[in-house]
């Protein structure tokens, strides 16, 4: 009830990397040297990437109680960012903030692996890391930046433009940081998923992350977290759907739905063809040797 709408602050670089609102150079800086708890769980990914569906399922996983209240919680606020400043009054970076929330914590970010607490890279704690592919990523990328008045955007073209610079992208050049996550797919705290395998089979997914995290909810329990989780459930529910919910308003414009689409391939609704060729060249250069490869459709 505490939550207030916010302001947000001006992008930033911190270590060559460019942030963009809401993150904060105050808490950046202070997520290095994070302490991390063994049963915390740090839910990464480059933005748009299905983020904030992994949260979804991950926060209910974690609740032992009545699943119908916890899913009314705004996302933000079971799973907190860790480079934002906490939003329901303390006026502390989230770092210091989270000091003092009790465990099991649920983390949000979206740091390049080599940015991440050092503890979870000592194999503190657990990750979990979702990817997208790089398509849809650029296109839902774009539509965010044009849905919320408080990130800056240009025209498609020049947001592709910046996307694809690495001195430019926002919260790192997706094709360093992604390679660099699957490199540490095998560290025994980290979880790898796609989106496009949770669009595939949703519940097979719920079912390794609850493995992942020793927890053997019951079936029946599991279909009731999947019947939160599903696209219509998360664009229908404030929690989830957060630019519907009061923390943006007045950040959303019109007709903006932050849970959108939800598809496999909707880049081809905005990338002309030679976009798409330029993502195709960039990616077939950028990932020689790396043994990850995507659905784009
Ligand atoms: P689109 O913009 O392509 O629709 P993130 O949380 O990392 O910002 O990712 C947001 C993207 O995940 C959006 O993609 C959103 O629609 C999609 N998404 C969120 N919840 C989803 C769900 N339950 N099923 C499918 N896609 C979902």
């Amino acid at each position: 009830d505490n939550i207030t709408p916010v302001t947000f602050g001006p992008v930033f670089h911190f270590k060559g990397v460019r942030f963009f609102p809401t993150a904060d150079r105050r808490a950046v800086e202070l997520v290095e040297s994070f302490e991390v708890r063994d049963d915390d769980v740090f839910l990464s990914g480059y933005p748009k990437s299905g983020n904030t569906w992994v949260q979804q399922i991950v926060s209910l996983l974690s609740t032992e109680g009545d699943l119908s209240e916890v899913n009314k919680i705004p996302i933000f606020v079971r799973v907190p960012w860790l480079g934002t400043m906490d939003k329901s009054g303390s006026g502390k970076p989230m770092p210091k903030f989270l000091k003092d929330a009790p465990s099991p914590r649920l983390i949000k970010t979206h740091m390049p692996y080599h940015m991440l607490p050092r503890q979870t890279r000592e194999g503190k704690g657990k990750i979990i890391h979702c990817v997208r592919n790089v398509k849809d990523v650029v296109v839902s990328w774009h539509k965010m930046r044009e849905g919320f008045e408080y990130l800056p955007s240009g025209t498609f073209d020049e947001n592709f433009q910046e996307f694809i610079n690495p001195e430019q992208a926002a919260f790192g050049f997706w094709w360093d940081v992604v390679p660099e996550y699957w490199r540490h797919k095998d560290d025994t705290n980290m979880l790898f998923l796609k989106f496009e395998d949770l669009k595939r089979d949703l519940r097979g997914n719920v079912v390794k992350i609850a493995n992942f995290l020793g927890k053997t909810p019951s079936d029946q329990r599991i279909d009731e977290v999947v019947s939160y989780c599903t696209f219509s459930a998360m664009r229908d529910n404030d929690a989830t759907n957060i630019s519907r919910n009061e923390l943006f308003k007045g950040q959303r414009k019109e007709g903006f739905e932050f849970v959108r689409k939800g598809k496999v391939g909707d880049w081809k609704n905005s990338l002309s063809p030679e976009q798409s060729k330029i993502l195709d060249d960039i990616h077939r250069e950028k990932m020689a040797g790396v043994d990850l490869t995507f659905e784009f459709e």
